[in-house]
């Protein structure tokens, strides 16, 4: 088999950053697991003057490579046209969209450093496979100089339809870009749909059927590949943690209380706001659960330094301070709101505990926790998923409750009837979602797209006659 050569903004390094919250890191190591192969990535540091080379290590068969940024590139790459423009955008977001010409030439230059040094590292069979939205151009900046291996890319996100695109300046070169990738993976058909759509929309291309498409003189593939979790690992972890002091602690805590659950980075993409908002619903609306359960919404910061995400921070925090000062009681809060990462170990525990697991984003391309939330589940008293249509998980889990995070009401409707759903009917709902989720798991997933990519013709052979586009 190739050597498999993966490449992301966030890197994981060994030995570091085990809690960090963040569905790409957590799934490319479990990718890695066993596998060996190259992750090339940010090493999280930001320093005066980057090196030329990367910093390598080598742990239980797997390279890393961690590359700095400067402050400039870390301000206008990462915060600024990753983060500010196109996370925004790629999550239906235009009103929060920012857009800057300075961080876009930003973003391209990091890419095409980043190309460079990741050239240094190839040998002649290795297969690339780059991952988000942060490296789209990565692989059209490889093919400039010359790279001739097969590329991959998978998208972590959503991928938003052609009416939506277009908002962002120079779109065409975005298209392009993941254009030059011998196979583009998405989350959903909802996602391959929406990039058909602007090839052929906004670029002029051709969707020749079956996920192949011709455009910029070249053919290529794109397809759905949903993102798994290590279901098995997951479950065994919670089985233990199920007795861990974090987890005691906790069940001292409640009093017996049913436990409602949220974890997730804290990011407007996932409807926080909303869901402290159903909690005020629901306590207004049938004042028999005060005081029956505790929501616990576990939530580190992220991305500080970018606005939006200041003020997603000071409107959650007025929100708990205002449903708490309304119902809590002299021995119970309804919310308790935590900005700190977890060990996995503790957050699987913190899981099979609750009654309710709490995943509604606005939009989400996968949404793992949702998966961790079902894998972590005691078989013979399993919880209930409360899960926004609008996660990439729901096309997978059709039997969570299925909500429109956008209608409060809907939420508050969901929380009362998982909380009163019979045993009989969680388990079975669970039994069916767990069936998907040991089908589906991150290693079927990572295998599928490494076939699929190797399946692929080699790119010497794509290029299509005249023209440069369809
Ligand atoms: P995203 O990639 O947008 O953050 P996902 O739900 O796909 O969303 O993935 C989040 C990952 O980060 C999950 O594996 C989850 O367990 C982990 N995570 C979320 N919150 C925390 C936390 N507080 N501490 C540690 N890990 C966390
Ligand atoms: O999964 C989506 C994603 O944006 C990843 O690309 C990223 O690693 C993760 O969320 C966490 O965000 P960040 O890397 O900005 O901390």
């Amino acid at each position: 088999m190739a050597r498999l050569v993966i490449v992301s903004n966030r890197l994981l390094l060994p030995g570091t950053a085990q809690a960090r919250a963040g569905g790409l890191g957590i799934a490319m190591r479990e990718a890695l697991r066993g596998g060996g192969g190259i992750w090339v990535g940010w090493s999280g540091d930001v320093v005066t003057h980057p090196a030329d080379a990367p910093r390598l290590t080598t742990r239980a068969g797997v390279t890393y490579a961690a590359i700095d940024l400067s402050s400039k590139e870390h301000k206008l790459y990462y915060l600024g046209h990753a983060n500010a423009t196109l996370w925004p955008l790629f999550h239906f977001r235009l009103g929060l969209m920012e857009y800057r010409r300075d961080a876009a030439r930003a973003y391209l230059d990091v890419n095409r450093r980043f190309a460079k040094i990741i050239a240094s590292l190839l040998e002649p069979d290795d297969l690339i496979w780059v991952h988000d939205y942060h490296l789209i151009p990565l692989g059209q900046e490889l093919r400039k100089i010359g790279v001739t291996n097969r590329i991959g890319f998978f998208l972590h996100t959503p991928f938003p339809p052609a009416e939506v695109l277009i908002a962002l300046p120079r779109n065409e070169m975005l298209v392009e870009a993941l254009c030059t990738y011998d196979l583009i993976g998405f989350q959903t058909e909802d996602g391959v749909r929406a990039f058909m759509g602007c090839v052929t929309e906004l670029a002029g291309g051709l969707d020749l059927g079956g996920g192949e498409l011709s455009a910029f003189g070249r053919r290529s593939r794109a397809a759905a590949f949903p993102i798994g979790i290590e279901t098995e690992g997951f479950a065994a972890l919670a089985a233990q943690a199920a007795d861990s002091e974090d987890t005691r602690r906790l069940e001292e805590s409640l009093g017996g209380r049913a436990l409602i659950l949220g974890v997730d980075r804290l990011d407007y993409s996932k409807g926080i706001p909303q869901r402290f908002e159903a909690i005020d619903a629901l306590l207004s609306d049938w004042p028999e659960h005060r005081a029956q359960f505790s929501y616990l919404q576990i939530a580190p910061y992220s991305r500080g330094e970018v606005a939006q995400y200041r003020s997603l921070r000071r409107e959650i925090e007025q929100l708990a301070g205002q449903i708490n000062g309304r119902y809590a009681e002299f021995d119970w809060t309804p919310i308790r709101y935590v900005n700190r990462s977890f060990s996995r170990q503790t957050l699987a525990g913190f899981h099979r505990r609750a009654r309710i697991g709490l995943v509604t984003p606005l939009r989400d391309g996968m949404n793992l926790v949702a998966k961790e939330f079902v894998a972590a589940q005691n078989p013979d008293d399993p919880g209930v998923l409360v899960l926004s249509r609008f996660a990439g998980a729901a096309h997978e889990l059709r039997e969570a409750l299925l909500v429109n995070p956008y209608d409060v009401d809907e939420l508050a409707g969901a929380l009362r009837r998982g909380l009163l759903m019979p045993r009989e009917e969680r388990v079975a709902r669970w039994n069916a979602m767990m069936a998907v989720l040991r089908t589906n798991t991150v290693e079927t997933w990572s295998s599928g797209f490494v076939a699929a990519l190797e399946g692929t013709p080699p790119p010497q052979a794509l290029r299509v006659a005249g023209g440069a586009s369809g």
